[in-house]
């Protein structure tokens, strides 16, 4: 059976930072955040826009009444949840008007947690052919102001609808993954910002890209020429082209040249975004498709890592047609009518949190946004 990604789309806040500005305001040089890190924008959210907004605002874009009526599974992943009990997904199952006989869950591994939904949702769905399943992947990541990590932060969700027979990308039944207990990045509970050896990160990172590969190689029986493209998790964009780099060695400049060209369409949206944590992968999935001139019947691979760690490499095939259910020019209008601004008022922004200790009403002009706060439970406005 052929089960997949049926649907995709993508939302981001409306206000970014420009690189260039963070860098002069940092003293570091420009250069330093556009090509070493490989970052122009940086997305930045109001307290008044959640991991539901973006993942309610995501979702909205991709969903029919006929969706609505078949949907029996909708799955978050996230590390910026907004409850240690109640799953967001139980939220957003109710302002999507999903039917209600449903699971609504949230599932969490670091950047990986996305992976570890859709996969399941593809296990789910070879047992339930008839149905479709939701999976979103929403976060922010915020390192703090002035940190080793600020140039990687971002803001934003991926929503996916999953179902057989998808009508984008079908998924290929030949995953590797790869768990290993390591301290690189990690989020204690009760700390606003994630504790991260940066250097250590970014090793890990490289090394399980190469167990997963070598691993996928060796039991598949497949190389580099087998993909016409490969897609990675992207912290920043530099991060997927090291690991990309160390795998490349080996191959005909003819045959980087073709991988790499690939891989900058997956980046050109990241660029202008920075971390989505959960949804890196499958916005540079977003971006691929959408940049990357590629043609139905052709195999792409994913390369899926959430610190912690755990990794997975897995492939899919484009189906004939998949240009039809891009979302291509809603995309791009998203990101090029966002609002810039000043490293002041991103700072303000930054330091202005969310209380949901303390009643009131706001005002935001997003689609879906806080509306209020009573007794700590926040309260969405609906459009
Ligand atoms: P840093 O110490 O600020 O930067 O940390 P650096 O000194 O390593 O420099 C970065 C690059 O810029 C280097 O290039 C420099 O040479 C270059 P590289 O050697 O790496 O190719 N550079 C310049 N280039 C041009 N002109 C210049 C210039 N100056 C320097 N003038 C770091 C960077 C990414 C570590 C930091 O920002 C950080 O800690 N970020 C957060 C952690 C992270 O993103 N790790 C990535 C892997 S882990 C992961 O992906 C999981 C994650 O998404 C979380 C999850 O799973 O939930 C993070």
């Amino acid at each position: 059976m052929n089960v997949g990604i049926d649907k995709i789309s993508f939302f981001v806040p409306p206000y970014y930072v420009d690189m260039t500005d963070l860098a002069l305001a940092r003293g570091v040089d420009p250069n330093k955040f556009h090509i070493g890190i490989g970052q122009d924008k940086m997305a930045v959210n109001k307290k008044t826009q959640d991991i539901v907004t973006f993942a309610a605002n995501a979702t909205k874009n991709i969903l029919t009444d006929e969706d609505k009526a078949l949907i029996n599974m909708v799955i978050v992943g996230t590390e910026s949840g907004i409850d240690e009990s109640k799953a967001s997904a139980v939220v957003l199952h109710r302002l999507m008007g999903i039917q209600s006989f449903a699971r609504a869950f949230e599932v969490k591994e670091a950047c990986y947690a996305g992976t570890a939904a859709l996969q399941y949702a593809v296990a789910h769905i070879k047992n339930h052919p008839e149905s479709k399943v939701l999976v979103v992947a929403s976060d922010i990541a915020k390192y703090g102001l002035a940190s080793g990590g600020e140039p990687t932060q971002g803001a934003g969700a991926v929503a996916m609808l999953v179902s057989a027979d998808p009508r984008i990308l079908q998924l290929n039944d030949d995953s590797v993954a790869l768990t290993q207990d390591i301290y690189d990045f990690w989020r204690p509970v009760g700390h606003d910002y994630p504790m991260v050896d940066g250097q250590l990160s970014n090793e890990t990172y490289i090394q399980a890209f190469q167990k997963v590969w070598e691993e996928y190689r060796s039991r598949y029986k497949k190389s580099i020429s087998d993909f016409q493209a490969l897609a990675f998790h992207i912290p920043y964009t530099k991060m997927g082209k090291k690991a990309l780099l160390a795998a490349l060695e080996e191959e005909s400049p003819e045959e980087q040249e073709r991988i790499l060209t690939k891989y900058e369409a997956s980046i050109m949206y990241s660029r202008q975004v920075g971390n989505l944590y959960t949804g890196s992968l499958y916005l540079g999935l977003i971006s691929l498709l959408e940049n990357g001139q590629l043609n139905a019947g052709e195999q792409i691979g994913l390369f899926s890592y959430g610190s912690g760690t755990v990794a997975e490499f897995f492939s899919g095939r484009l189906v004939d047609g998949y240009q039809n259910q891009l979302l291509t020019n809603l995309h791009r209008a998203q990101l090029d009518n966002r609002t810039v601004l000043s490293i002041a008022e991103y700072e303000e922004l930054f330091n202005d949190i969310l209380d949901t200790d303390v009643n009131s009403d706001y005002e935001d002009e997003l689609p879906y946004s806080i509306a209020s706060i009573s007794n700590t439970v926040r309260a969405y406005k609906e459009n």
